[in-house]
Protein backbone atom coordinates (compact mmCIF):
# COMPACT_ATOMS: atom_id res chain seq x y z
CA UNK A 1 0.00 0.00 0.00
CA UNK A 2 1.16 3.75 -0.69
CA UNK A 3 0.79 5.96 2.28
CA UNK A 4 0.53 9.32 0.94
CA UNK A 5 1.90 12.18 3.15
CA UNK A 6 -0.28 15.77 2.18
CA UNK A 7 1.18 17.63 4.95
CA UNK A 8 4.52 18.08 2.88
CA UNK A 9 4.60 21.42 1.57
CA UNK A 10 5.79 21.17 -1.90
CA UNK A 11 6.28 24.67 -3.43
CA UNK A 12 4.39 25.32 -6.54
CA UNK A 13 5.87 28.79 -7.12
CA UNK A 14 7.01 29.78 -10.54
CA UNK A 15 6.28 26.40 -11.70
CA UNK A 16 3.41 28.30 -14.39
CA UNK A 17 0.61 27.53 -12.28
CA UNK A 18 -2.39 30.02 -12.35
CA UNK A 19 -2.84 29.57 -8.37
CA UNK A 20 -0.08 30.70 -7.20
CA UNK A 21 2.31 32.23 -10.29
CA UNK A 22 -0.87 34.45 -11.78
CA UNK A 23 -1.87 35.63 -7.83
CA UNK A 24 0.14 39.16 -7.49
CA UNK A 25 -1.80 40.03 -10.50
CA UNK A 26 -4.91 39.22 -10.02
CA UNK A 27 -5.32 40.65 -6.28
CA UNK A 28 -2.81 43.00 -6.32
CA UNK A 29 -0.42 41.69 -4.19
CA UNK A 30 2.70 39.69 -3.83
CA UNK A 31 2.51 38.18 -0.39
CA UNK A 32 -0.71 36.96 -0.33
CA UNK A 33 -2.26 33.06 0.19
CA UNK A 34 -3.79 31.99 -2.78
CA UNK A 35 -6.82 29.65 -2.13
CA UNK A 36 -8.82 30.78 -4.86
CA UNK A 37 -8.99 28.41 -7.84
CA UNK A 38 -9.72 24.96 -8.07
CA UNK A 39 -6.95 22.41 -7.81
CA UNK A 40 -5.31 20.96 -4.56
CA UNK A 41 -2.18 21.67 -3.33
CA UNK A 42 -1.79 17.75 -2.95
CA UNK A 43 0.46 15.76 -5.37
CA UNK A 44 -1.26 13.24 -7.28
CA UNK A 45 -1.70 9.68 -6.63
CA UNK A 46 1.85 7.64 -7.92
CA UNK A 47 -0.10 5.61 -10.83
CA UNK A 48 -0.87 8.66 -12.38
CA UNK A 49 2.46 9.95 -12.56
CA UNK A 50 3.96 6.35 -13.64
CA UNK A 51 1.66 6.49 -16.67
CA UNK A 52 2.65 9.97 -17.98
CA UNK A 53 5.90 8.86 -17.73
CA UNK A 54 5.41 5.81 -19.64
CA UNK A 55 3.28 7.54 -22.44
CA UNK A 56 6.42 10.49 -22.25
CA UNK A 57 9.21 7.91 -22.90
CA UNK A 58 7.85 6.68 -26.66
CA UNK A 59 8.60 10.14 -28.08
CA UNK A 60 5.81 10.36 -30.00
CA UNK A 61 3.35 13.49 -29.04
CA UNK A 62 1.52 13.56 -32.56
CA UNK A 63 -2.71 14.06 -33.45
CA UNK A 64 -4.36 11.27 -31.70
CA UNK A 65 -6.67 9.31 -32.75
CA UNK A 66 -10.10 9.52 -30.74
CA UNK A 67 -10.85 8.27 -26.62
CA UNK A 68 -8.16 5.20 -26.29
CA UNK A 69 -10.93 1.95 -26.03
CA UNK A 70 -9.01 1.57 -22.71
CA UNK A 71 -9.58 4.74 -21.50
CA UNK A 72 -13.22 5.08 -22.80
CA UNK A 73 -13.22 1.31 -20.88
CA UNK A 74 -12.08 2.89 -18.45
CA UNK A 75 -15.20 5.23 -17.59
CA UNK A 76 -17.44 2.98 -18.39
CA UNK A 77 -16.35 0.86 -15.72
CA UNK A 78 -16.12 4.15 -13.48
CA UNK A 79 -19.64 5.16 -13.63
CA UNK A 80 -20.65 1.37 -12.70
CA UNK A 81 -18.60 0.88 -9.91
CA UNK A 82 -19.38 4.66 -8.39
CA UNK A 83 -22.88 4.83 -9.64
CA UNK A 84 -24.57 2.03 -10.51
CA UNK A 85 -24.65 3.28 -14.56
CA UNK A 86 -24.35 1.27 -17.41
CA UNK A 87 -23.16 3.59 -19.71
CA UNK A 88 -22.58 2.34 -23.65
CA UNK A 89 -18.76 3.46 -24.28
CA UNK A 90 -19.98 4.95 -27.44
CA UNK A 91 -22.31 7.55 -25.21
CA UNK A 92 -18.62 9.02 -24.42
CA UNK A 93 -17.46 12.63 -26.06
CA UNK A 94 -13.74 13.85 -25.11
CA UNK A 95 -13.88 17.20 -24.44
CA UNK A 96 -10.32 19.42 -23.36
CA UNK A 97 -12.61 20.23 -20.22
CA UNK A 98 -16.15 20.67 -19.04
CA UNK A 99 -16.13 24.46 -19.73
CA UNK A 100 -15.88 23.87 -23.55
CA UNK A 101 -18.31 21.27 -23.34
CA UNK A 102 -20.56 23.78 -21.65
CA UNK A 103 -20.15 26.55 -24.54
CA UNK A 104 -20.57 23.65 -26.94
CA UNK A 105 -24.02 21.88 -25.28
CA UNK A 106 -25.62 26.04 -25.58
CA UNK A 107 -24.72 26.46 -29.10
CA UNK A 108 -25.54 23.37 -30.31
CA UNK A 109 -29.54 23.01 -28.47
CA UNK A 110 -30.43 27.31 -28.39
CA UNK A 111 -30.52 30.03 -30.90
CA UNK A 112 -29.67 33.56 -29.71
CA UNK A 113 -32.20 35.22 -27.28
CA UNK A 114 -33.31 31.75 -25.83
CA UNK A 115 -32.99 31.63 -21.85
CA UNK A 116 -31.07 29.44 -20.04
CA UNK A 117 -31.82 28.55 -16.43
CA UNK A 118 -28.48 28.22 -14.07
CA UNK A 119 -29.10 28.34 -10.22
CA UNK A 120 -26.81 31.60 -8.51
CA UNK A 121 -24.38 31.56 -6.50
CA UNK A 122 -22.77 29.20 -9.45
CA UNK A 123 -19.31 28.76 -10.93
CA UNK A 124 -19.28 32.08 -12.94
CA UNK A 125 -18.47 30.77 -16.02
CA UNK A 126 -21.95 29.49 -16.21
CA UNK A 127 -23.09 33.03 -16.36
CA UNK A 128 -20.45 33.47 -19.51
CA UNK A 129 -20.90 30.80 -20.97
CA UNK A 130 -25.03 31.74 -21.34
CA UNK A 131 -24.58 34.95 -22.17
CA UNK A 132 -21.62 34.61 -25.07
CA UNK A 133 -23.86 32.62 -26.71
CA UNK A 134 -26.14 35.47 -27.48
CA UNK A 135 -29.06 33.45 -24.48
CA UNK A 136 -30.00 35.30 -21.87
CA UNK A 137 -29.41 33.55 -18.30
CA UNK A 138 -32.97 32.92 -16.66
CA UNK A 139 -31.79 33.08 -12.89
CA UNK A 140 -33.35 30.38 -10.76
CA UNK A 141 -31.48 31.98 -7.58
CA UNK A 142 -30.83 29.14 -4.47
CA UNK A 143 -32.03 29.67 -0.94
CA UNK A 144 -30.14 29.98 2.05
CA UNK A 145 -32.31 28.67 4.04
CA UNK A 146 -30.84 27.87 8.09
CA UNK A 147 -27.46 26.22 7.63
CA UNK A 148 -27.54 25.06 3.66
CA UNK A 149 -29.20 26.05 0.28
CA UNK A 150 -32.33 25.46 -1.38
CA UNK A 151 -33.85 25.18 -4.96
CA UNK A 152 -36.95 27.42 -5.47
CA UNK A 153 -38.85 25.00 -7.18
CA UNK A 154 -41.69 27.27 -7.72
CA UNK A 155 -39.61 29.68 -9.15
CA UNK A 156 -37.76 27.11 -11.25
CA UNK A 157 -41.28 25.97 -13.12
CA UNK A 158 -41.98 29.87 -13.26
CA UNK A 159 -38.79 29.84 -15.65
CA UNK A 160 -40.88 28.01 -18.41
CA UNK A 161 -44.03 30.01 -18.04
CA UNK A 162 -44.87 32.86 -20.43
CA UNK A 163 -43.53 36.62 -19.64
CA UNK A 164 -46.32 38.28 -18.27
CA UNK A 165 -46.52 41.91 -20.70
CA UNK A 166 -49.49 43.18 -22.24
CA UNK A 167 -49.07 40.85 -24.54
CA UNK A 168 -47.65 37.64 -22.68
CA UNK A 169 -44.33 36.64 -24.58
CA UNK A 170 -43.18 32.60 -24.88
CA UNK A 171 -40.19 32.14 -22.79
CA UNK A 172 -38.14 29.96 -25.17
CA UNK A 173 -36.11 28.32 -22.21
CA UNK A 174 -34.33 25.22 -23.64
CA UNK A 175 -32.19 24.28 -20.88
CA UNK A 176 -31.06 24.27 -17.42
CA UNK A 177 -26.99 24.03 -15.94
CA UNK A 178 -27.13 22.13 -13.30
CA UNK A 179 -24.23 22.07 -11.12
CA UNK A 180 -24.40 19.00 -8.95
CA UNK A 181 -22.21 19.08 -6.30
CA UNK A 182 -23.03 22.49 -6.67
CA UNK A 183 -20.13 24.89 -6.98
CA UNK A 184 -19.98 27.39 -4.70
CA UNK A 185 -22.48 26.09 -1.77
CA UNK A 186 -21.29 22.72 -1.36
CA UNK A 187 -24.70 20.92 -2.00
CA UNK A 188 -24.93 17.60 -3.10
CA UNK A 189 -28.54 17.42 -4.82
CA UNK A 190 -30.53 14.76 -3.42
CA UNK A 191 -32.39 11.88 -5.79
CA UNK A 192 -36.00 13.63 -4.77
CA UNK A 193 -34.50 17.14 -5.40
CA UNK A 194 -33.26 16.33 -8.55
CA UNK A 195 -36.50 14.48 -9.74
CA UNK A 196 -38.26 17.56 -8.75
CA UNK A 197 -35.72 19.86 -11.34
CA UNK A 198 -35.89 17.29 -13.93
CA UNK A 199 -39.54 16.80 -13.65
CA UNK A 200 -39.85 20.54 -14.30
CA UNK A 201 -37.40 20.73 -16.74
CA UNK A 202 -37.46 17.54 -18.96
CA UNK A 203 -41.16 18.06 -18.29
CA UNK A 204 -41.09 21.36 -20.11
CA UNK A 205 -39.30 19.91 -23.07
CA UNK A 206 -35.85 21.49 -22.08
CA UNK A 207 -32.16 19.60 -21.71
CA UNK A 208 -30.53 19.35 -18.93
CA UNK A 209 -27.15 19.77 -18.86
CA UNK A 210 -25.38 18.36 -15.68
CA UNK A 211 -22.29 19.25 -14.58
CA UNK A 212 -20.81 16.87 -12.46
CA UNK A 213 -17.37 17.66 -12.62
CA UNK A 214 -17.30 17.55 -8.15
CA UNK A 215 -19.20 14.40 -8.08
CA UNK A 216 -16.01 11.95 -6.16
CA UNK A 217 -15.75 14.56 -3.97
CA UNK A 218 -18.13 14.03 -0.72
CA UNK A 219 -18.07 14.58 2.59
CA UNK A 220 -20.03 13.24 5.71
CA UNK A 221 -21.49 10.43 3.93
CA UNK A 222 -23.38 11.97 1.59
CA UNK A 223 -24.01 9.99 -1.89
CA UNK A 224 -23.76 11.27 -5.75
CA UNK A 225 -26.93 10.71 -7.87
CA UNK A 226 -25.98 11.20 -11.72
CA UNK A 227 -29.37 13.25 -13.18
CA UNK A 228 -29.32 10.87 -15.86
CA UNK A 229 -29.42 7.88 -13.85
CA UNK A 230 -33.04 8.77 -12.30
CA UNK A 231 -35.52 7.75 -15.41
CA UNK A 232 -35.09 6.35 -18.82
CA UNK A 233 -36.64 10.01 -20.11
CA UNK A 234 -33.64 11.99 -18.12
CA UNK A 235 -31.19 9.75 -19.48
CA UNK A 236 -32.28 10.98 -23.16
CA UNK A 237 -33.03 14.57 -22.70
CA UNK A 238 -29.56 15.12 -20.76
CA UNK A 239 -25.62 15.16 -20.99
CA UNK A 240 -23.38 14.42 -17.63
CA UNK A 241 -20.26 16.18 -17.66
CA UNK A 242 -17.70 14.24 -16.19
CA UNK A 243 -13.95 14.35 -15.80
CA UNK A 244 -10.99 12.91 -13.47
CA UNK A 245 -9.60 17.19 -12.99
CA UNK A 246 -10.91 17.65 -9.83
CA UNK A 247 -11.08 14.21 -7.99
CA UNK A 248 -7.63 13.49 -9.19
CA UNK A 249 -6.24 16.92 -9.59
CA UNK A 250 -5.59 16.79 -13.18
CA UNK A 251 -6.85 20.43 -14.16
CA UNK A 252 -3.83 21.14 -16.38
CA UNK A 253 -4.44 18.21 -18.30
CA UNK A 254 -7.68 18.69 -20.48
CA UNK A 255 -9.47 15.80 -20.39
CA UNK A 256 -13.29 15.56 -19.71
CA UNK A 257 -15.83 13.03 -20.77
CA UNK A 258 -19.53 14.16 -21.39
CA UNK A 259 -22.07 11.34 -21.70
CA UNK A 260 -24.61 11.63 -23.76
CA UNK A 261 -26.91 8.67 -24.02
CA UNK A 262 -29.35 10.26 -27.07
CA UNK A 263 -27.63 9.77 -30.01
CA UNK A 264 -29.45 13.25 -32.18
CA UNK A 265 -28.09 15.13 -29.33
CA UNK A 266 -24.48 13.78 -29.10
CA UNK A 267 -24.73 14.04 -33.03
CA UNK A 268 -26.32 17.53 -32.64
CA UNK A 269 -23.16 18.35 -29.85
CA UNK A 270 -20.31 16.96 -31.86
CA UNK A 271 -21.24 19.22 -34.71
CA UNK A 272 -21.38 22.35 -32.41
CA UNK A 273 -17.49 21.62 -31.10
CA UNK A 274 -16.25 20.82 -34.34
CA UNK A 275 -12.97 22.66 -35.46
CA UNK A 276 -13.22 24.41 -31.59
CA UNK A 277 -11.33 21.98 -29.75
CA UNK A 278 -8.36 19.91 -30.14
CA UNK A 279 -8.92 16.20 -30.82
CA UNK A 280 -7.30 14.99 -27.39
CA UNK A 281 -4.65 15.31 -25.08
CA UNK A 282 -2.35 12.17 -25.20
CA UNK A 283 -1.21 12.70 -21.55
CA UNK A 284 -5.00 14.02 -20.28
CA UNK A 285 -6.37 10.63 -21.63
CA UNK A 286 -3.46 8.47 -20.09
CA UNK A 287 -4.05 9.98 -16.93
CA UNK A 288 -7.52 9.71 -17.25
CA UNK A 289 -7.52 5.80 -17.52
CA UNK A 290 -4.94 5.89 -14.61
CA UNK A 291 -7.01 7.72 -12.12
CA UNK A 292 -10.12 5.97 -12.57
CA UNK A 293 -8.47 2.01 -12.61
CA UNK A 294 -6.02 2.85 -10.22
CA UNK A 295 -6.34 5.89 -8.04
CA UNK A 296 -8.64 4.91 -5.81
CA UNK A 297 -6.00 3.96 -3.09
CA UNK A 298 -4.90 7.93 -3.21
CA UNK A 299 -8.77 9.10 -3.18
CA UNK A 300 -9.78 7.57 0.11
CA UNK A 301 -7.17 9.35 1.60
CA UNK A 302 -7.34 12.43 -0.07
CA UNK A 303 -11.07 12.31 1.07
CA UNK A 304 -9.99 11.77 4.45
CA UNK A 305 -7.57 14.45 4.51
CA UNK A 306 -9.92 16.70 3.72
CA UNK A 307 -12.59 16.16 5.66
CA UNK A 308 -10.04 16.78 7.98
CA UNK A 309 -8.83 19.64 6.84
CA UNK A 310 -12.99 20.90 6.78
CA UNK A 311 -13.64 20.19 10.36
CA UNK A 312 -10.41 21.97 11.08
CA UNK A 313 -11.40 24.79 9.54
CA UNK A 314 -15.04 25.33 10.19
CA UNK A 315 -13.32 24.86 13.88
CA UNK A 316 -11.05 27.16 13.40
CA UNK A 317 -13.93 30.14 12.02
CA UNK A 318 -16.07 29.25 14.82
CA UNK A 319 -13.64 29.89 17.60
CA UNK A 320 -11.59 32.35 16.25
CA UNK A 321 -13.45 34.52 13.74
CA UNK A 322 -16.98 33.65 14.66
CA UNK A 323 -18.61 36.88 12.42
CA UNK A 324 -17.49 34.79 9.21
CA UNK A 325 -20.27 31.75 8.90
CA UNK A 326 -18.96 28.54 7.27
CA UNK A 327 -21.71 26.99 5.27
CA UNK A 328 -20.21 23.79 5.11
CA UNK A 329 -20.33 21.93 2.03
CA UNK A 330 -21.47 18.14 1.06
CA UNK A 331 -19.02 17.95 -1.47
CA UNK A 332 -16.61 19.49 -3.45
CA UNK A 333 -13.09 21.19 -1.57
CA UNK A 334 -14.38 24.80 -1.82
CA UNK A 335 -15.88 26.56 1.39
CA UNK A 336 -18.37 29.26 1.01
CA UNK A 337 -18.13 31.68 3.72
CA UNK A 338 -20.84 34.22 5.01
CA UNK A 339 -19.02 37.11 5.46
CA UNK A 340 -21.87 39.33 6.15
CA UNK A 341 -21.61 39.58 10.20
CA UNK A 342 -18.65 41.77 9.27
CA UNK A 343 -20.90 44.52 7.96
CA UNK A 344 -18.44 45.29 4.61
CA UNK A 345 -19.95 46.31 1.23
CA UNK A 346 -18.33 43.82 -1.23
CA UNK A 347 -15.85 46.21 -1.90
CA UNK A 348 -14.61 46.42 1.16
CA UNK A 349 -14.50 43.06 1.80
CA UNK A 350 -12.44 42.44 -0.94
CA UNK A 351 -9.91 45.25 -0.10
CA UNK A 352 -10.08 43.62 3.69
CA UNK A 353 -9.51 39.70 2.26
CA UNK A 354 -6.59 40.87 -0.24
CA UNK A 355 -4.59 43.53 1.65
CA UNK A 356 -5.30 43.09 5.09
CA UNK A 357 -6.15 39.39 5.28
CA UNK A 358 -3.71 38.63 2.57
CA UNK A 359 -5.76 35.54 1.56
CA UNK A 360 -6.83 35.11 -2.34
CA UNK A 361 -10.32 34.39 -2.25
CA UNK A 362 -13.07 34.03 -5.34
CA UNK A 363 -14.77 36.65 -4.04
CA UNK A 364 -18.77 36.12 -3.66
CA UNK A 365 -20.24 38.83 -6.14
CA UNK A 366 -18.09 37.03 -8.87
CA UNK A 367 -20.94 34.08 -8.81
CA UNK A 368 -23.73 36.39 -9.33
CA UNK A 369 -25.94 38.68 -7.27
CA UNK A 370 -26.50 35.84 -4.13
CA UNK A 371 -22.89 36.25 -4.10
CA UNK A 372 -22.80 39.52 -2.45
CA UNK A 373 -21.31 39.32 1.02
CA UNK A 374 -19.76 36.03 0.72
CA UNK A 375 -16.62 34.56 0.02
CA UNK A 376 -14.97 31.50 -1.67
CA UNK A 377 -11.94 29.31 0.04
CA UNK A 378 -10.11 26.55 -1.11
CA UNK A 379 -9.11 24.52 1.64
CA UNK A 380 -6.84 21.51 -0.11
CA UNK A 381 -3.96 22.50 0.97
CA UNK A 382 -1.48 20.99 3.56
CA UNK A 383 -2.34 21.73 6.97
CA UNK A 384 0.80 21.08 8.99
CA UNK A 385 -0.49 19.11 11.93
CA UNK A 386 0.81 20.90 15.21
CA UNK A 387 1.30 24.69 13.44
CA UNK A 388 -2.01 25.57 14.83
CA UNK A 389 -3.65 26.35 18.16
C1 LIG B 1 -18.61 23.21 -11.56
C2 LIG B 1 -17.37 23.31 -12.40
N1 LIG B 1 -17.44 23.03 -13.70
C3 LIG B 1 -16.34 23.10 -14.48
C4 LIG B 1 -15.12 23.47 -13.97
C5 LIG B 1 -13.93 23.58 -14.86
O1 LIG B 1 -13.89 22.55 -15.73
P1 LIG B 1 -12.77 22.43 -16.84
O2 LIG B 1 -11.49 22.86 -16.24
O3 LIG B 1 -12.81 20.98 -17.17
O4 LIG B 1 -13.20 23.28 -17.97
C6 LIG B 1 -15.01 23.78 -12.61
C7 LIG B 1 -13.74 24.21 -12.05
O5 LIG B 1 -13.60 24.61 -10.95
C8 LIG B 1 -16.16 23.69 -11.81
O6 LIG B 1 -16.12 23.96 -10.51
Amino acid sequence: MTVYDFDRVISRKNTDCAKWDAAPAIFGETEIIPMWVADMDLPVARPITEAILKRAEHEFYGYPAQLPKSAAAAVVARMKKKFNWEIDPGWIVLTPGVVPALYAAVKAFTVPGDYVVHQDPVYYPFWSVIQNNGCQVANNALQLAGDQYEVDFDDLQAKFEPIQQMVPLPQRTRMMILCNPHNPVGRVWTEKELRRMGDIVVGNGAIMVSDEIHCELLFNGHRHVPFATLSPEFEQNSLVCMAASKTFNLAGLDASVIIIPNRGLRERFNQAKKGMMPSGNIFGVVALEAAFTRGDEWLEQVLDYLQGNLEFLAGYFETYIPKIRVIKPQGTYLVWLDCRGLGLSSRKLMTFMNRTARVGLDHGYVFGPSGEGFERMNHAYPVITGCWP
